[in-house]
């Protein structure tokens, strides 16, 4: 039984296998950043924007025509393009993650993705054969394209495959890859190695790379048991599945479980994503889950995460750039310690601690960025403000958002239900990103305060609302959720929908 259940090498495999998905994820998130300049100065160059002066000189340090150049309006709107479109593409395909994976299965949706990520690689790397912006904007495009697709068929199969009591410590694995992904990119995007005038292009295309090494491993991933069985109804499959990752034990009590969704699974019609937003059945829990992925984002993480560099400029932070990179070591350092904590300490607790806590840091952040003209020693405060709001957000509510939308919902709604968490993730990152520089601008020094009430908000949320789900089986976590025993409204609605899809 799962109690005495050791970690198998082919779950292990198939864990890491799944979250290189995440790592490119977190690279493409991040590497954009830190060769800003360089990229802008390339755009103006194949514009034909770059003055004669600015090329002749060496290593084109002559500031005044390089930002001449640079601010010129097409260079800008490329350049927020390519920034941007990243985002669009996710918001677009994120609505189909429960389409691929539902296809050929997890495994076969992760592996046929992949094509997306190379083309986008191809396209970035070899940009220097066309105009580059344009290849850079298509290549940033498809990657989008391709994370909305990852970031929910990944916790979708580990959240399938992992066996509960280690649901919420491999679900934080993705989080953990996606940060991984961001600080490697933060260091090779640093100019000394790929940063630079001559390597920028290899920086963007490598972030195709993880996806051939998933491709070559994902043919030894067992399919989720999950499924195989309650999906396409092949016992014997899932049987095999099962062994293979959980080792020689009995399945039975496993398949059994599985056998209970999968009766109430075939009572109900497939969930689509529409009825999935008009169905008062799961209204709940699908509130519960797009509260948990708005509280991710709302919290200002990404402020940090894009405007780091700006942010600590500010806060009188003689080498940003280093201090930027720190701020990804901390992320992973923190990731690292919500994967030991997530299964003991439970979700709720961690969101709450870390809601919390981050909501006091955006108060501290506000007081260090207010006074740091009148106290030099406040731009310390600011600073180890910025690295515990980091930390905190790594506890809790970076990973969990990602994984627990898997443990809300049963087999039938689950692939809508990420799929539409997944799409206000994506579009609520967006916003902030493209409304951050004009919010700083209009709030100056209080910009924090703005999160900090909207984290007061959350943090009260998940303490009203949101039950723990550690530990618990899918079919108790969905009963926490049921009215009481089915409202005659509710079962009525279930034959209505029924009836409609019968037809
Ligand atoms: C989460 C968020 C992502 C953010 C990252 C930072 O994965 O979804 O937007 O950049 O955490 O670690």
């Amino acid at each position: 039984q799962e109690s005495d259940f050791q970690i198998t090498g082919t779950l292990a495999i198939a864990v890491f296998t799944a979250a290189l998905g995440s790592l490119q994820y977190g690279y493409s998130l991040g590497v954009i950043n830190a060769p800003q300049k360089i990229i802008e100065k390339n755009y103006a160059r194949s514009l034909g924007l770059l003055s004669e002066r600015l090329e002749q000189s060496e290593n084109g340090t002559d500031e005044t025509g390089f930002s001449e150049s640079r601010n010129h309006p097409e260079v800008v709107m490329y350049w927020s393009l390519s920034v941007a479109i990243f985002s669009i593409g996710g918001m677009v395909s994120s609505f189909l993650v429960g389409f691929v994976g539902d296809l050929r299965g997890r495994v076969k949706g992760m592996l046929m993705v992949n094509v997306l990520a190379v083309v986008a690689g191809l396209l970035m790397g070899l940009c220097r054969i066309w105009k580059p912006h344009i290849m850079v904007i298509s290549g940033r495009a498809v990657m989008g394209f391709y994370c909305g697709l990852t970031s929910g068929l990944v916790p979708m199969y580990i959240g399938e495959i992992a066996p509960k009591a280690y649901r919420g410590a491999l679900g934080t694995l993705h989080q953990l890859a996606i940060v991984i992904g961001i600080l490697i990119s933060q260091v090779i995007g640093l100019d000394f190695v790929l940063g630079n005038d001559a390597m920028w292009p290899l920086l963007l295309g490598l972030s195709g790379a993880p996806a051939i090494l998933q491709s070559l491993l994902l043919p030894f991933c067992p399919e989720s048991p999950r499924y195989l069985y309650i999906l396409l109804g092949k016992e014997q499959e899932a049987r095999k599945s099962l062994r293979r990752l959980k080792g020689a034990y009995d399945p039975t009590p496993d398949l059994e479980e599985m056998k209970r969704e999968k009766d109430e699974a075939d009572k109900e019609p497939r969930v689509s994503i529409l009825s999935l937003i008009f169905s008062s059945v799961y209204r709940q829990q699908l509130f519960v889950a797009l509260m948990m992925h708005l509280s991710q984002q709302l919290s200002g993480i990404n402020a940090i995460f894009y405007y780091s560099t700006a942010i600590f400029a500010q806060a009188g932070v003689s080498q940003p750039v280093y201090a930027t990179i720190g701020v990804g070591v901390i992320n992973t350092v923190f990731t690292l310690v919500s994967v030991a904590l997530v299964d003991k300490a439970g979700r709720r607790t961690l969101s709450l601690v870390g809601l919390g806590g981050m909501c006091c840091c955006a108060v501290a952040m506000t007081v260090g960025l207010k006074l740091q003209n009148d106290f030099s020693w406040m731009s310390y405060v600011s600073m180890s403000a910025i690295f515990l709001f980091v930390s905190f957000f790594e506890i809790g509510p970076g990973p969990i958002p990602w994984f627990i939308v898997a443990e809300l919902f049963s087999q039938g709604p689950r692939p809508a239900a990420i799929a539409l968490a997944g799409c206000c993730n994506w579009t609520s990152n967006f916003i902030i990103a493209m409304t951050f520089p004009y919010i700083q601008v209009w709030l100056d020094c209080y910009v924090f305060i703005l999160f900090a009430v909207l984290l007061f908000v959350f943090t009260l949320f998940i303490y009203l609302r949101v039950p723990e789900t550690k530990g618990k089986t899918f079919k108790e976590i969905a009963a926490v959720f049921q009215k009481k025993p089915g409202t005659p409204k509710d079962n009525a609605e279930l034959q209505q929908l029924k009836t409609s899809t019968d037809a």
